[in-house]
C-alpha cells in the first residue's frame, strides 16, 4: 500500500519533488500526495493543478492539512527559515518527515530536531540529492577500494553565476548554508572521515547581486590528517564549473580529477625512479549501487524503504548534522577570524 504523504512549500523546488514521485520508477506507486500546503494558496493550487492533484486537500495552515488528512509522511520542501516549525508539526502529528536541504537554520534547531524525532519515534531525514549522483559514489568507491593509496586530500572549485531572485538573494551565508551544504556533505561522503575544525572566508565579492556570503574559502581538517579545500562563489560570471564542483582529490599514490559531471582521470604512480616518477591510469569504478544515483528520487527512496525495513536513512537528521555543523563552524571561523573545532 502506498505511504500517504503531505506536502509544504510549493515553490520551485516542489515540482522536482512531484515529478520524482509521480514519474519515477524507484517511486512507482509508494506515495500517494493527499494534501498540499503553502503560506501561498495560489502557489499551492497552481502546482495542484499542474500534477493533477486538484481534488485534495489544499490550504496555508499545515497544521489544519495535517489534522484534515492524517498523512503518514511529511515532505518538508519550505524556505530554510520556516523548516524548524514545520519539522515540528510534522513530528507532533505521527509523520516521518523528509525535509529539503539544509537541514536547520542553527545547530541548535538541528539538535531539537533529532530529539523530537526520537521522541515520537518517528523517521526525519534530509535530501543531500548531491551526494546521491553517480560521480559522488564512483568516487567514494574508489576511495574506499584503496587504489589511489591513503586519501590525503580533497579538494573543489564551485563556481557558478546563478541569478535566482527570490529568498536566496536576501539570505545570510548564501553560499555557505544554501550550497555549499551539499558540497560539503558530499566531501564528508566520499572521503567517510568525521571533519574536525576549519578555517574560513566569507566574502560577498563586488559586483554581488546577493545581499550576503556569495562566496567563500574554506579549509577543513578532516580526521586521519584529510585537508579538504573548498573554494566557491555563487557570483562568479565568465566559466561555471558543473553543481558538483570540479575536484582534484589526492592519495598517497596518485591523484583523481573528476569535472563534476562525466569526466574522469585518475593515475597512479607506477616505478620508483625520475624526477616524475611514471604513472598509469586508472579505473574509476561504477557505483556500487545504481539506484543510488537519481538524485531527490534515490533519496525519498532511501527515506521509504528506512522506513519499512525499520534501519536509518542515509542522511538522517542525527547524520546530517555533522554537514550542518560543518557550515555553522566555517561561518563562526569566518565571523572571528579563528580556526573553529566542528562539533554536534
Ligand atoms: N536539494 C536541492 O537540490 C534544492 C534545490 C533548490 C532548492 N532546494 C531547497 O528547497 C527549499 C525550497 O526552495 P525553493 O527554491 O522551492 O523556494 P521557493 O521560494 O520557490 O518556494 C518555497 C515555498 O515555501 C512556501 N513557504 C514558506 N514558508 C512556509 C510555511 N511555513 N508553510 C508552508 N509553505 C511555506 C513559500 O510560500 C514558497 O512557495 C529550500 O530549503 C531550498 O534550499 C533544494
Amino acid at each position: 500500500m502506498a505511504f500517504t504523504a503531505v506536502l509544504a512549500g510549493c515553490g520551485s523546488m516542489s515540482r522536482g519533488w512531484l515529478t520524482a514521485i509521480a514519474t519515477h520508477p524507484l517511486l512507482a506507486g509508494r506515495v500517494q500526495v493527499v494534501g498540499l500546503v503553502d503560506l501561498d494558496r495560489a502557489t499551492a493550487e497552481a502546482r495542484a493543478a499542474e500534477f493533477g492533484l486538484a481534488g485534495i486537500p489544499i490550504g496555508t495552515d499545515l497544521d489544519a492539512i495535517l489534522t484534515q488528512t492524517g498523512p503518514d509522511l511529511l515532505f518538508d520542501v519550505v524556505v530554510p527559515g520556516a523548516r524548524a516549525g514545520v519539522v515540528e508539526s510534522g513530528l507532533r502529528h505521527g509523520c516521518h518527515v523528509l525535509s529539503e536541504k539544509p537541514m536547520a537554520a542553527s545547530i541548535d534547531e538541528g539538535r531539537a530536531m533529532i530529539a523530537q524525532a526520537a521522541a515520537a519515534g518517528r523517521l526525519h531525514a534530509v535530501v543531500q540529492n548531491r551526494r546521491f549522483v553517480a560521480g559522488v559514489r564512483r568516487i567514494r568507491r574508489l576511495i574506499d577500494s584503496g587504489a589511489l593509496g591513503e586519501l590525503t586530500g580533497l579538494n573543489c572549485d564551485f563556481f557558478i553565476g546563478a541569478h535566482f531572485g527570490g529568498f536566496r538573494e536576501d539570505m545570510d551565508h548564501v553560499l555557505l548554508l544554501d550550497m555549499a551544504i551539499h558540497t560539503l556533505d558530499a566531501a564528508r561522503f566520499m572521503a567517510g572521515k568525521r571533519p574536525r575544525a576549519v578555517y574560513c572566508l566569507e566574502t560577498n565579492p563586488r559586483g554581488s547581486w546577493y545581499r550576503q556570503g556569495a562566496a567563500a574559502n574554506a579549509i577543513f581538517e578532516f580526521e586521519d590528517d584529510v585537508v579538504f579545500n573548498y573554494r566557491g562563489s555563487w557570483c562568479a560570471e565568465g566559466a561555471n564549473t558543473s553543481w558538483e564542483s570540479a575536484w582534484r582529490i589526492t592519495g598517497s599514490k596518485g591523484t583523481l580529477l573528476w569535472d563534476g559531471e562525466d569526466h574522469f582521470e585518475a593515475r597512479i604512480v607506477d616505478g620508483d625512479t625520475g624526477f616524475f616518477r611514471d604513472l598509469k591510469p586508472i579505473e574509476v569504478p561504477p557505483p556500487a549501487d545504481a539506484d543510488q544515483t537519481h538524485g531527490h528520487a534515490s533519496v525519498i527512496a532511501d527515506f521509504l524503504d528506512a522506513i519499512e525495513t525499520g534501519r536509518s536513512p542515509e542522511t538522517a537528521g542525527s547524520d546530517n548534522i555533522n554537514s550542518l555543523a560543518m557550515v555553522f563552524a566555517a561561518i563562526d571561523s569566518a565571523r572571528t577570524g579563528q580556526r573553529v573545532p566542528i562539533a554536534v
